[in-house]
């Protein structure tokens, strides 16, 4: 296997260097080739992501990112130019961001119950595209868009994926999400795209929810959710409400996924660069590792990902919620659990 690896900016390389630890105990036959990008390199040299390294990425079969975004630069630049820009170069078109309330972990909620969720964020479309503008800047009457771009193409690509692993789960669940009410363009694209392929899958049932309700039942219901597809910045928001019943963002793994396998794809822990807690070896590295897993899992490495995730399913159900994360301690005790 070769992997590129981005290590990025804050606990970035913290976390990696842990997954990387994970990953080499299952996986012996990684090559892992390191690219600096991120913060420092755009402070040092003005540089996001040079199309060289973007070739040389592409000749990779997978992407592991750390974290990426630094407080010294300004909001905007880093998402644009660097992560945003991985996602679209390289087809990143779903965004697969399972929620699962492991054994041993706490949910805010008081009464969680089982929850296991498969969100499938669209990675490519919606409002991320930067189709929009502003007129009349600084002024009383300035007027901005931002233009949510959805395609027959985009979005039956999406929703097929998410009914062949809906499929292959036993509720066999899935629900769109979306805003169908208000957003009636996009919306009827979505909800007849939905009603077609799910012709091709008569064993899936399907749901709809309003964002906002949806919102709501992540709260109060999160057991009814199993597969959840929706689009772009709607599966933002909800992925991170969904990380957050199950333990919050520490445990949040994510793949960047071109599921028609021309590009390589990338994972990456949904938590960002938090530079509060750089360098002070505390950042739980679990979301990494889980995302770890997700990158075995789509190389067709099915049993080295089964390893991975049933190491984090045990440490967590052992972990004592008191005692205090060490990054490089949890590492090596997935390591050792996983390759053991
Ligand atoms: C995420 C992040 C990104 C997104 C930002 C940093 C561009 O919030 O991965 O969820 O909005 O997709
Ligand atoms: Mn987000």
């Amino acid at each position: 296997m070769r992997l590129a690896v981005i290590p990025g900016d804050g606990i970035g390389p913290e976390v990696v260097a842990e997954g990387l630890k994970v990953l080499r105990a299952v996986a012996p036959d990684v090559e892992s080739t390191p690219y600096d990008l991120g913060a420092s390199r755009w402070q040092r040299t003005g540089e996001l992501l040079p199309d060289t390294v973007l070739d040389e990425l592409r000749q990779h079969d997978g992407i592991l990112l750390g974290a990426i975004g630094d407080p010294s630069v300004p909001p905007g630049i880093l998402e644009r130019g660097l992560l945003l820009r991985l996602r679209f170069e390289l087809d990143h078109h779903v965004n697969l961001r399972p929620a699962r309330l492991f054994d041993g972990v706490r949910s805010p909620l008081a009464g969680p119950g089982a929850i296991d969720m498969l969100c499938v964020r669209e990675g490519t479309e919606g409002p991320y595209v930067g189709n929009g503008g502003v007129l009349r800047r600084d002024t009383p009457h300035e007027v901005a868009t931002e233009v949510s771009l959805n395609t027959a193409f985009g979005v039956e690509r999406v929703v097929r994926y998410a009914f062949e692993r809906a499929v292959a789960r036993p509720r066999k669940h899935l629900t769109l999400i979306h805003k169908t009410n208000v957003l009636t363009h996009a919306g009827s694209l979505w909800s007849r795209t939905v009603e077609e392929v799910s012709a091709e899958f008569p064993e899936v049932t399907v749901a709809y929810q309003h964002v906002d309700a949806a919102s709501m039942f992540f709260v109060t219901d999160p057991g009814r959710f199993d597969v959840i597809v929706t689009d772009n910045l709607f599966g933002d928001i909800v992925t991170d409400l969904a990380a957050a019943v199950t333990g919050g963002i520490g445990l949040a793994a994510s793949g960047n996924l071109d599921a028609s396998g021309t590009n390589p794809s990338m994972f990456e822990p949904v938590h960002g660069s938090a530079p509060d807690i750089a360098g002070t070896g505390v950042a739980d590295p679990t979301a990494t590792v889980l995302s770890v897993g997700l990158l075995l899992e789509h190389l067709g490495r099915a049993d080295q990902a089964r390893k991975v995730n049933a190491a984090v399913a045990f440490d967590l159900s052992t972990r004592d919620p008191q005692a205090p994360v060490r990054t490089q301690e949890v590492g090596d005790r997935l390591a050792a659990l996983a390759g053991g």
